[in-house]
């Protein structure tokens, strides 16, 4: 008897969890998918495929709009400019993804990436600030400098060394810079040793977002839990970052009223809540600053949201100059003053216009960041195609084709040329250039990024010509982490004196 009561409940498990997880009740186009895996086999995501030839190839097969069941995530891809206009002028009804909320929460607890109502409003009107203008431009010298040091470790190696480490070398100086921007931390990245204990536990820690895309956070949890490597990673983190919250609460009141007005850890520690357990009492909207907690979980967000995006975009840049010598030389021409001398003042910086150009080109061409997500808050209906959705319902927005899109390009977008943003594509539609989202959950750190990434572009073009080291080892391709990382970059790096 017991034996047949299992049986039936197993079975009617199976299709309550077949209904549930694993059934189409909808109109929108799908692929047929595993009865476990959903699309997730055929995708190849698990085959090391990235997330644009997936996004690529299930466009060819279904149009703009369609249905994708990656085992227990499913969404609706969305790639029409105009329904993407809606939404994210709509921010009451597509609120931040409870994907992407559910992934990172198990690793980045209290960033404000897996915030929202009015907690994630207390958390942005904390961090925005952080990021004005004015602090941003302060870190000029200090983005020379570390880049500088770079350049001196390529200086030793011969000018026909193949450089295929690129994407560890940026990370490395990105790393470096993040730590100074952020926590007057000096990451140690660049001198060759590479065995600063933060750091290693900071790459362990980022690699097990990795694992969020294809775990339920359930498991993900228990595994951060179990896992002897995580769980170091974890305490080694935190002890560093409550370290450096220590360090900055011992300076004086006068130290660090001076320093707010710069540095990102002192802005972020002024907004330590005095008495903890009385803010608690508070109903959410009343509370104001951030427990100790919540501190270090923003710390931890803005390291792992600010230094792997910026570094992998800066890989692509390699990658993609190495390609086009002719857009070096024209960065160079640019960076060129009256008097025939390469000049890297932030006065001059700002005429830049060409190197502008460039770095949106790598961003349309190459955008680091493939998708981003948003949920339902209620039920709608898409306006120009007239899909109707249901709340809860996970819309996925694939940045990497709408930037690749020949409907919404003048210029063929296959070719990487910097110049479509002097002309033809100067006016490109909004919504299908997005590298940093859109609406009311876009990138708080976009202009940090881009301001460094235009700082470091120019200060190496100062000095250095890429060489595409051949097709062998610099054929570019996806690999797929965390972002969407050039596979194959293969470099001689020739400093110009030498041409
Ligand atoms: C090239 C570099 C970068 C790229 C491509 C990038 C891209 C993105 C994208 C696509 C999103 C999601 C936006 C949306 O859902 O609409 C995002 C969110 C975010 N980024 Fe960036 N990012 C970069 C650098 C940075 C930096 C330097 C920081 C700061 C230290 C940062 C902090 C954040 C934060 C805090 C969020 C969450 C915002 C929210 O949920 O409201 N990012 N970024």
């Amino acid at each position: 008897m017991f034996v047949v009561l299992a049986f039936v409940f197993l079975c009617l498990l199976v299709l309550y969890v077949k209904y549930k997880y694993f059934t189409s009740h909808r109109s929108i186009p799908s692929l047929p998918g595993h009865f476990l895996f959903g699309n997730l086999l055929q995708s190849g995501l698990l085959r090391g495929v990235a997330f644009p030839q997936v996004y690529t190839s299930f466009k060819d097969q279904l149009g703009d709009i369609y249905e994708i069941k990656l085992g227990f995530l499913h969404g609706i891809v969305v790639g029409d400019k105009d329904d993407l206009q809606h939404i994210f002028s709509h921010r009451h009804i597509y609120d931040q993804g409870d994907w992407m909320v559910e992934i990172l929460s198990v690793v980045i607890p209290d960033g404000l990436i897996t915030l929202k109502g009015a907690k994630f409003k207390r958390h942005a009107s904390i961090t925005m600030p952080l990021f004005r203008h004015g602090k941003i431009r302060s870190n000029f010298d200090l983005i020379i400098n570390c880049t500088d040091e770079l350049l001196n470790n390529w200086r030793s190696s011969s000018s026909d060394h193949i450089h295929c480490d690129i994407l560890q070398q940026c990370q490395n100086l990105l790393l470096e810079i993040f730590g100074f921007i952020s926590f007057d931390y000096d990451f140690d990245t660049l001198r060759g040793t590479n065995n600063n204990e933060l750091t290693q536990a900071l790459r362990d820690h980022i690699g097990t977002v990795e694992l969020g895309f294809y775990m339920p956070s359930l498991l993900l949890n228990a595994y951060l839990k179990l896992s002897p490597k995580c769980r170091r990673a974890r305490t080694t983190i935190k002890q560093h970052l409550y370290r450096m919250m220590e360090q900055e609460l011992n300076e004086t009141p006068e130290s660090r009223a001076q320093r707010k007005k710069t540095s990102l850890i002192a802005s972020l520690v002024a907004s330590l809540q005095i008495d903890e357990q009385a803010e608690e009492r508070k109903s959410e909207e009343e509370r104001k600053g951030l427990t100790r907690r919540e501190i270090l979980g923003e710390m931890l967000m803005f390291l792992i949201a600010g230094f792997e995006t910026t570094s992998t975009t800066l890989a692509w840049a390699i990658h993609l100059l190495s390609k086009n010598s002719g857009v070096q030389q024209k960065i160079k021409a640019e960076l060129m003053n009256e008097n025939g001398h390469h000049d890297l003042t932030l006065d001059h910086f700002d005429s830049l216009i060409y190197l502008d150009c460039v770095i949106k080109e790598i961003l349309r061409f190459s955008p680091p960041i493939d998708s981003v997500v948003r949920t339902l808050t209620m039920d709608d209906c898409l306006p120009n195609s007239g899909i109707q959705l249901y709340k809860g319902d996970q819309i996925i927005i694939p940045i990497c084709i709408l930037s690749r899109d020949p409907r919404y390009w003048s210029i063929d977008p296959e070719l990487f040329y910097p110049e479509r943003f002097l002309v033809e594509d100067k006016n490109h539609n909004p919504y299908v250039f997005l590298p940093f989202g859109s609406g009311h959950r876009q990138c708080i750190g976009q202009d940090l990024a881009r301001f460094e990434l235009k700082v470091i572009v120019a200060r190496l073009m100062q000095y250095v010509t890429f060489i595409d080291g051949g097709p062998e080892v610099n054929a570019g391709g996806h690999l797929q982490g965390a972002t969407i990382m050039p596979k194959y970059v293969g470099i001689k790096i020739k400093f110009d004196s030498e041409i």
